[in-house]
């Protein structure tokens, strides 16, 4: 798990959410289970502060970057109004066909696009006026998704990015994607457009908004 915290207490802060329940529950065993990359999906806590996010905002477009088995992105839906719809990226048709089988459980499922091919090529073809970009794929990219969801994101949007605090690695980058997140953390730390807080939830949430 992708912590800061003891797992004793994760696992009380996870016992102190809402309990996502069906199909969340199948789905997070399963991909348990079944995948060595199940640590990539996000789980109840960071997955109710997105359905939070959007509940709280009114959003209606979504863009999420980075789907894997869809977990973040059925949060998301779930917190929508009818009319509403998150477009979701990722370039892994096997991770995102479990997504899809359990996005069909849901009664929220047909709130979702799935856009599979880089994440990039997709945000290029968006129109602006989106409400809620949530950023969580290759972190080598993070800086460019940043960018553009400025660009597509409404004056009173939020921009959310998940690993920003890349399991302490921010404080001593080593590699690529250490160094990437580390200069998207201080990219829009100097961004004076933007108010950001860092949130310390899971493996850290940076939450940014239009000034
Ligand atoms: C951390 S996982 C996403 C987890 C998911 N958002 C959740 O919270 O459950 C990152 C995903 O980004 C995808 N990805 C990697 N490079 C990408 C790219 N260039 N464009 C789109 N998706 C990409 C990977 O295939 C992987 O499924």
């Amino acid at each position: 798990m992708l912590t800061f915290v003891s797992d004793e207490l994760e696992q009380y802060a996870i016992d102190h959410t809402t309990n996502p329940g069906s199909p969340f529950n199948e789905l997070a065993e399963e991909v348990r289970r079944e995948l060595p990359s199940a640590g990539m999906m996000s789980g109840p806590t960071v997955g109710y502060l997105l359905n939070s996010l959007v509940f709280a905002t009114g959003a209606k477009r979504v863009l999420e970057i980075g789907t894997f088995v869809g977990y973040s992105t059925l949060m998301m839906a779930s917190a929508l109004p009818d009319d509403g719809q998150v477009v979701t990226c990722d370039v892994d048709p096997e991770a995102t066909d479990i997504a899809r089988r359990y996005w069909a459980k849901s009664p929220h499922g047909s709130k979702i696009r799935l856009a599979l091919g880089p994440a990039l090529e997709t945000m290029a073809e968006i129109e602006p006026g989106v409400d809620l970009v949530f950023i969580d794929a290759d972190k080598e990219n993070y800086p460019h998704y940043y960018e553009r969801a400025m660009e597509l994101l409404s004056p009173s949007g939020l921009i959310v990015m998940d690993n920003m605090l890349w399991g302490g690695r921010v404080l001593d980058p080593q590699d690529e994607s250490d160094r990437a997140i580390r200069d998207a953390g201080d990219m829009v730390q100097a961004d004076e457009r933007v108010n950001n807080v860092m949130l310390t939830v899971r493996d850290g949430v940076l939450l940014i908004r239009k000034r």
